[in-house]
């Protein structure tokens, strides 16, 4: 579903290649690892106003029989590792590269980010969801295999993890008929075999309602499918070593339940598993790079559907850690699914981190809008260290408040707790944030990344990614396990 990357000793000539050049370097003002003949080919160009280095502009050349691509990157003050992937990106699906299936991308003297930028822009720019693209199948490009010559090590590590973010955009993608409890069980199963530091606990129907897992129950009640808790215990450290539990909801689909969605808001909501997606995607990636550390990964699987058997606005149920919940609207059930989930891994695994990841609230995508995942916390010292890998890792994310108070806008009148926060809807994301804490257990450190805003691309495209899911988080996530 997208290029491969190919590690070279040294590029070969008979391919295409493309040279990332900065404004600066076009007009010679800043030492480039050219050859002296293709800075005087550069040279020309520019003095016949046919390539500036502006940013995503493209001029081709021939010199001998080397073909050549050259592709601006803007000034050099301006370039951010996000401009290097939409210049990759842009460059790799150009007219000129259209039927290559082999190119060159020369990265001499490039240091760790940009390269990790570069490798990133191949990887995650390239992804096209075209499973179900028929028709108009010779329109569909080509994958094509780029050759990199740059640190082996460097760019195996990028490609390894942009790999399973592809693998979680795959799963966010997929039809919600396809991709359903039981396939992604499979998944789990499939990513754990072999691996024997992983315990694997799978709760199916039966066994949550043996349990009192009522509120997982509720939310699928009106599916067909099985509704699934998932539990990956790897043991990367030591036994007396604390562990960091990652709880993903998992909704196959969200339709709203009775409190059905306009369809509108509907049309995409297949996209409503990205936080299982992301978990079992950084899961892959905690066996691949055989963290040190002792880690969860769970994942909430339901399908919110309508139906005469769908649990109705109004209900009250008893969740599995006791408090009763009055199920103000169906449409929330994200933050029911999840307190049964922190409650259960809470209880019986006793992490000392639980970091949840959600498309909770439309509210987040209203608050920040596409390019910042919500991020919010109980522990400072556990937000910093998110906020940091979000950094690092361009994967963006913004801190919203966490605070007492806001614990009388998630009270009921005749339950102990409510799915729903202030009486307009303001502040939304918080508030279901704030339900989601009171049940991962008081003394747990805990963070919750909303990432409905960021997960999905409804248009042709934003920054790096075309059309559909993004696998925001994957990356966030992983840097935070690796750190
Ligand atoms: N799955 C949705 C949130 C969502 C919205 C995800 C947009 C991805 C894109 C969630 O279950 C939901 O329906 N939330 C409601 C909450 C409301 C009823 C308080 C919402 O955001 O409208
Ligand atoms: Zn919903
Ligand atoms: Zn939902």
């Amino acid at each position: 579903m997208a290029a491969k990357i190919e590690v070279k000793q040294k590029l070969d000539d008979s391919i295409p290649t493309v040279y990332l050049l900065t404004t600066e370097q076009v007009e010679g003002k800043d030492k480039t690892q050219l050859s002296a003949e293709l800075e005087k080919a550069v040279m020309q160009l520019r003095k016949k106003g046919l390539f500036s280095g502006e940013e995503c502009t493209t001029a081709p050349l021939q010199l001998g029989s080397k073909v050549i691509l050259l592709a601006g990157l803007g000034e050099q003050k301006e370039l951010t590792p996000t401009s290097l992937r939409c210049v990759v990106r842009s460059v790799l699906s150009s007219q000129f590269l259209k039927s290559a299936e082999h190119v060159n991308i020369f990265t001499e003297g490039m240091g760790r980010k940009d390269l990790t930028a570069v490798a990133e822009g191949v990887m995650l720019g390239s992804y096209i969801w075209k499973k179900y693209l028929t028709i108009d199948g010779k329109k569909i490009p080509k994958d094509k295999t780029v050759h990199i010559a740059a640190d082996a090590k460097l760019l195996e590590k990028a490609v390894a993890i942009c790999a399973n973010v592809n693998y979680a955009r795959d799963m966010v993608n997929e039809n919600a008929d396809v991709m359903n409890s039981a396939e992604i069980e499979r998944r789990v199963r499939e990513s754990v075999r072999g691996a024997r530091n992983v315990r694997l606990e799978v709760l199916d129907r039966r066994m949550l309602k043996a349990k009192g897992l009522n509120l997982i129950l509720a939310v699928n009640s009106g599916s067909r499918y099985e509704p699934r808790l998932i539990i990956a215990k790897y043991s990367g450290g030591a036994k007396n070593e604390p562990c960091t539990a990652f709880i993903g909801k998992g909704m196959t689909f969200d339709a709203g339940g009775l409190d059905l969605k306009p369809w509108q808001y509907m049309t995409t909501m297949r996209e409503d598993k990205a936080g299982a997606a992301a978990v079992l995607a950084v899961m892959r990636n905690a066996l691949a790079f055989k963290v040190k550390k002792n880690l969860i990964f769970a994942m909430g699987l339901a399908e919110n559907a309508i139906g005469s058997r769908a649990f109705k606005p109004g209900d009250v149920i008893k969740s599995y850690e006791g408090r009763t919940v009055e199920v103000e609207s169906t449409d929330a059930e994200g933050r029911l699914l999840l307190a049964d989930a922190n409650a259960y891994v809470a209880k019986n695994y006793k992490p000392d981190t639980i970091i949840n990841i959600a498309t909770l609230t439309g509210a987040v995508a209203i608050a920040l809008g596409p390019d910042y995942s919500g991020l919010m916390a109980n522990n400072q010292t556990l937000a910093n260290r998110l906020l940091k890998s979000a950094e690092e890792t361009d994967d963006r994310a913004w801190q919203l408040p966490i605070y007492k108070e806001l614990k009388e806008h998630v009270k009921s009148k005749y339950a102990d707790i409510r799915n729903l926060g202030m009486p307009k809807g303001e502040a939304g994301t918080i508030s279901a944030a704030e339900f989601l804490r009171q049940f991962a257990g008081e003394k747990t450190k805990w963070a919750h990344l909303d990432i409905a805003g960021t997960n999905f691309v409804e248009g042709d495209g934003r920054w790096y990614y075309g059309y559909g899911a993004t696998g925001t988080g994957v990356r966030l996530l992983t840097d935070f396990i690796l750190r």
